[in-house]
């Protein structure tokens, strides 16, 4: 199924790979451009080697293998190095690097690294609050708040308790969940961006956006990190409860859709000319297809296939585009244009990874 996109992206991953073998991609409008590795600085870097190493699964190109292995590299200097790494966004960065590099070869270095990152990501929880803290220094009172996105942070540190056998990765994991599950998601299953607390009582304060169109409206891709989140928190918490709240969010999501199937930018709109975020339906389509491994749904399941097919028939790049998938949107109040987004590009690739292969051992 897919096997269109599936080369489609392979050619695109493999055309990349002259430019983009010792450095990151950085969005521009149409696709890509170069971003060298001294500016491995971004939350987005274990994207594209996420890309390489799903591309390397489906293909066995060892040149492929080595690229992302040289650019895994660069990430664990960087968490040596403390290079960028006060941010929540760590969980993305090396779960899609070095926890997918020693999934995949045993290697010890990316393990260490990941471990590294763990054991940094675990030092922005506030116990007063009982949460993660997104961005920023952890004093700044202004960033006292998590984010909805931090739900994909998590697996990091489950996964580094399932090797090390130390249950604190696991229990701070435990306790963020459950506090982000009690605030972010609202009593209709919208969701809100990011939520504040008190930095002196740790009582909650307020839901914000900060990429969505208001405080009070519903950003489309936090809510499709709220799917693939609950659904990734199931697979490793098993609690009854985060599959009410799994399938609250996903209906949720599709209760908003507009008639084409692909979510605007935020999920206030479902008509007109707002941008859309492919993005987000990309994501959506691995937390339902993740989901689907525990509790079978039929529906899910046609609804993943319809997404797919909407976004291979209408949004895959034109030709010139180093992208693959065209109209994701980061940040509309931030000035953001439609765009290939590397993040969009990876979760597009994982739910094609996902249909070729319905066993695949995911990096998460
Ligand atoms: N985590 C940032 C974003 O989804 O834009």
């Amino acid at each position: 199924m897919f096997d269109n996109s599936i080369q489609f992206s392979l050619n695109k991953i493999r055309g990349n790979l002259a430019d983009f073998s010792d450095a990151f991609l950085s969005d521009e409008s149409h696709g890509y451009i170069y971003s060298r590795n001294t500016e491995c600085i971004s939350w987005t870097e274990g994207f594209w080697t996420g890309m390489l190493w799903l591309a390397y699964e489906l293909t066995g190109d060892e040149n492929l293998k080595n690229t992302a292995h040289g650019l895994d590299e660069t990430l664990c200097r960087r968490i040596y190095e403390k290079r960028a790494v006060d941010t929540h966004d760590l969980g993305f960065l090396y779960t899609l690097s070095c926890v997918a590099e020693y999934k995949i070869t045993g290697n010890r270095d990316a393990k260490n690294a990941a471990l590294e990152a763990a054991e940094l990501l675990i030092k922005r929880f506030h116990e007063k609050g009982q949460f993660i803290q997104a961005w920023g220094s952890l004093d700044d009172k202004d960033n006292y708040r998590l984010i909805i996105d931090c739900l994909m942070n998590l697996p990091l540190l489950f996964w580094a308790s399932e090797v090390t056998g130390d249950s604190k990765y696991d229990d701070i994991a435990k306790k963020h969940f459950h506090t982000a599950a009690d605030c972010v998601i609202r009593d209709d299953f919208t969701t809100y961006h990011t939520f504040y607390f008190d930095p002196e009582t740790g009582d909650k304060l307020k839901g914000v956006t900060c990429q969505g169109f208001s405080n009070d409206s519903c950003w489309a891709r936090g809510q499709a990190w709220g799917i693939y989140g609950t659904a990734l928190a199931y697979r490793y918490l098993r609690e009854e409860y985060i599959i009410g709240l799994f399938n609250g969010i996903t209906e949720c999501f599709f209760a908003h859709l507009p008639e084409d199937g692909i979510p605007y930018w935020d999920m206030v709109f479902t008509e007109g000319d707002e941008p859309r975020d492919t993005s987000a339906a990309a994501i959506a389509v691995c937390g339902m297809l993740e989901m689907n491994r525990y509790i079978k749904n039929d529906k899910n399941r046609d609804r993943c296939v319809k997404l797919m097919k909407a976004l291979e028939e209408r949004y895959l790049t034109d030709e010139g585009s180093n992208g693959i998938l065209k109209e994701a949107m980061y940040s509309k109040p931030g000035g953001s244009k439609p765009e290939c987004n590397v993040w969009g590009d990876y979760f597009f690739l994982e739910a094609l990874m996902r249909f070729n292969d319905p066993d695949w051992k995911i990096y998460w």
